[in-house]
């Protein structure tokens, strides 16, 4: 089958997160890069670019300049990668959605929700594809968890618990020239919720991902716990989800001496389902006498739905990498069905979408509107408060 033409702007040379999508777009080979814009400085991008071996005509100054070429030609690139800083990623977007190229954009979508429901918009009227790399979802056994937690495996859920707490900013890193560290705690880039935006929306997003729920209402505690930052670096979230169920969510880039802390914890009248990303193959499942079942991702056993994304055998760990190339597997499945014109697998669980990013923004602005008063409850856009 002729590969999908992937183009990518951002990901250049020392850049954190675009080499991740450059080996996932090639583990399972349904990708080929062929055009990008690698960086704001066109001579070092332009260099990068060539070391990928991709073609001199196909490496442009800047994405507008890609997005008009590209749309022009007829072997134009069908899917195009965002990973850049936050406060482009609106901009970015647009130029290619609005020709009908679609665009996997990295999280947050954009920087409020407007923006990001005007993507959701222009991508729709546009025919095209916005997906957006919550790959946290991607994982074998959180496609195991969220189908046993939707076809209530553990009863009914009573409480979410989801903490995405990391110390990778537990120091002013800001005041070092750190690259990814000056950004994100530049509250016109990163934004003054850069924490919630950063690791907050993944932490969401894979509460909803898992339990299939929608929040209703949160309150906030936004505290700053590094001396001398200009953002938000800790969210204490108290959330009320649809049927009155509630929860809690943490974000912090202050965790000291937690590496990662992405973990959750669905609460059932039957039991629990507990997933870390410490210990990504595996998923804990107690039930209501306290027996603990640790599955591993590989056992036969597992549902379809996780099965179909572990490449590796029983005892394997899986990767983030491979977490990134599920995502564009999936992602894939749909901008191929759309090529041949038919309809896609229909699957319940599969990738995050503009929606899922549209969400994300809607609940940092409720988090900050609640922060701003006191940790008042404020009720998330489009939700109906039940209790
Ligand atoms: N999904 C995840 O798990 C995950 C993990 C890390 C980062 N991210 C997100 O990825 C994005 C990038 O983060 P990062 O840590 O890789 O940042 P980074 O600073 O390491 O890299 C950003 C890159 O974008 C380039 N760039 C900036 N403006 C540009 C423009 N106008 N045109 C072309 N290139 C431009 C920079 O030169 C650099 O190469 C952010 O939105 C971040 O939130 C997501």
């Amino acid at each position: 089958m002729r590969r999908l033409r992937a183009g990518m702007v951002g990901g250049g040379a020392g850049a954190n997160i675009g080499v991740a999508h450059r080996y996932a777009i090639r583990l399972d080979d349904r990708y080929e890069l062929v055009a990008g814009v690698f960086g704001s400085e066109v001579e070092a991008a332009s260099a990068f670019a060539r070391g990928l071996g991709l073609d001199d005509e196909r490496i442009y100054a800047d994405y507008e300049q890609m997005a008009a070429a590209e749309s022009e030609r007829d072997d134009g690139v069908e899917i195009v990668v965002v990973a850049t800083p936050n406060d482009s990623h609106y901009a970015i977007a647009k130029a290619f959605l609005v020709h009908g190229i679609s665009v996997l954009c990295e999280k947050p979508l954009t920087t409020d929700s407007a923006s990001s429901a005007d993507l959701v918009r222009v991508a729709d009227a546009n025919g095209a594809v916005l997906a957006v790399a919550h790959v946290y979802s991607a994982y074998a056994m959180v496609r195991q968890a969220a189908r046993m937690v939707r076809d209530g495996e553990i009863g009914r859920v009573r409480f979410i618990d989801v903490e995405h707490a990391s110390g990778w900013a537990s120091t002013l890193l800001e005041s070092t020239g750190h690259k990814q560290a000056t950004w994100r705690t530049d509250p016109d880039v990163g934004g003054k919720l850069s924490v919630v935006a950063d690791l907050g929306t993944h932490a969401y997003h894979l509460a909803r991902y898992i339990t299939g729920l929608e929040a209703v209402s949160v309150s906030a505690e936004l505290n700053t716990l590094v001396p001398g930052r200009r953002i938000v670096d800790n969210a204490m979230v108290q959330m009320r989800w649809a049927g009155a169920i509630p929860g809690r969510l943490w974000a912090s880039m202050a965790a000291m001496g937690h590496s990662h802390g992405l973990r959750i914890r669905i609460f059932g009248d039957e039991g629990n389902v507990e997933w870390s990303h410490q210990d990504p193959d595996q998923l804990v499942v107690q039930d209501a006498e306290c027996r603990t079942i640790i599955l591993s991702q590989g056992v036969r056993s597992l549902v379809e739905d996780s099965n179909r994304l572990s490449r590796v055998g029983l005892g394997h760990a899986e990767g983030f990498i491979e977490a990134f190339a599920n995502l564009y597997g999936d992602l894939a499945d749909e901008l191929v069905a759309r090529r041949e014109h038919r309809p896609n697998t229909g699957r319940e669980l599969s990738f995050p979408t503009g929606v899922d990013g549209l969400k994300g923004l809607q609940f940092i602005e409720a988090v900050g509107a609640s922060g701003d008063a006191n940790g008042a409850w404020v009720n998330l856009v489009g939700s109906e408060r039940e209790h």
